[in-house]
């Protein structure tokens, strides 16, 4: 089955819930009202992106089976909690400058501009081959966000950058065990989960 890819540069077609209530007649002293509910508005779908990613993470944790599985379930924990502190602290962002956030996986489900995760038990490298591309998609909707956030609010802007820092970090741990010894990366050229996986499968078995 074809899948989109998880990048969230694809453009939402579905209509926000409703938002009554949901935007205070307060921002951050020395931001303009109207940008920065705009900016925290941008921020509800960052916070969507990190709240799918610490429940993918934990379910690749519970999933990964095969001969290479404890040092993969037990690396993505501490990605989790890492993770789950994003959430709060970029919840509390949107809360601060007078959006307030949304934090239900109905609303989640239904905003997200990416497929869910396509992978159940499977094998180390595929996890990590698809991994890769959710690391991907959740790290170029945050640079997005970074760019608006550059022009109205730099306290936002600082939280994203920190935000992407351990992101890239966290990706870096994935690929580590995707690139082969001549710096190939198993994944590159896929635009779905199960290419990335079965990219990533073939190339642990030819290295065997
Ligand atoms: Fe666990």
């Amino acid at each position: 089955m074809a899948q989109a890819s998880r990048s969230t540069r694809k453009p939402s077609t579905k209509k926000p819930t409703d938002t009554k209530g949901q935007v205070g007649s307060f921002t951050v002293p020395g931001v303009p009202l109207e940008d920065g509910h705009k900016l925290a508005g941008q921020l509800q779908l960052r916070l969507h992106a990190l709240n799918d990613l610490q429940l993918t993470l934990k379910h690749a944790h519970w999933n990964v089976v095969g001969p290479k599985f404890i040092g993969v379930h037990t690396m993505l924990d501490p990605q989790v909690d890492a993770v789950r502190a994003m959430v709060d602290e970029l919840a509390e962002r949107m809360a601060t400058m007078g959006v307030a956030p949304i934090g239900t996986p109905g609303h989640l489900v239904e905003n997200r501009t990416w497929d869910d995760y396509s992978l159940g038990l499977a094998g180390a490298s595929e996890h990590l081959g698809a991994l890769d591309l959710v690391y991907t998609g959740v790290i170029e909707g945050h640079r997005d966000v970074i760019e608006v956030a550059g022009d109205i609010d730099p306290v936002t802007e600082d939280m994203l950058i920190g935000h992407v820092a351990q992101l890239e970090l966290f990706q870096w741990f994935i690929r580590a065990h995707l690139k082969d010894d001549e710096g190939v990366l198993a994944t590159d050229g896929a635009t779905t989960e199960a290419e990335a996986a079965q990219q990533a499968m073939d190339a642990d078995k030819a290295a065997d």
